[in-house]
């Protein structure tokens, strides 16, 4: 019943995902800026592998990848105030999710990866709107992401 429960939870989040990232809005951003914002979805996807396949620990160390995402310099632009909802809905459901695989607590764990990605679709219907209304993205964070390309570039391309 639980695993019902969660396999539910989960393939809903899926399923919104695919719509967010389908929706983004393409054709304006280059190639290694979405190679950046791909790492998003490899961290979310794995952290869910986690929680499917009762390997918390892959879903702590996820989680904390995108803890570490929101701390980086080049996250800063997602700090304005046009964001700045989304993007504390993201660390905040992050955190949690971070805290309740540590605890091996899968059933918050798949509450938290739902709000996560919700705070995914959230974030990108924001940008789509103001992509409607004629607004582009500020150029800082293109700026932004381009820099953090080059910095793991120079680590060796690792996430
Ligand atoms: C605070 C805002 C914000 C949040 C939260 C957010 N994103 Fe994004 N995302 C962006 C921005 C800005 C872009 C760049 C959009 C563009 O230029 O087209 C982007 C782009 C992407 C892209 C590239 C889409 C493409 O055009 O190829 C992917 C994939 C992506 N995000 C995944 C995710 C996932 C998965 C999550 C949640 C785990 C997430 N994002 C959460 C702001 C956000």
């Amino acid at each position: 019943m639980r695993r019902q429960a969660i396999v539910a939870a989960t393939g809903l989040a899926i399923g919104v995902l695919a719509v967010a990232c389908i929706t983004t809005g393409r054709g304006q951003t280059d190639d290694s800026v979405r190679g950046v914002m791909a790492q998003k979805l490899t961290h979310a996807q794995q952290a869910l592998e986690g929680i499917a396949n009762d390997d918390l620990n892959k879903t702590r160390l996820n989680a904390a990848a995108l803890i570490a995402l929101t701390h980086q310099a080049e996250w800063r632009p997602l700090e304005k105030p046009e964001y700045l909802i989304y993007s504390a809905e993201f660390r905040d459901a992050a955190e949690s999710l971070q805290r309740h695989a540590t605890e091996k607590n899968i059933d918050a764990a798949a509450l938290d990866y739902v709000r996560l990605t919700l705070s995914c679709v959230n974030c990108h219907k924001h940008i789509r709107d103001a992509r409607r209304a004629g607004i582009e993205l500020p150029e800082t964070f293109r700026v932004a992401a381009l820099a953090l390309v080059d910095r793991r570039n120079a680590e060796g391309g690792k996430p």
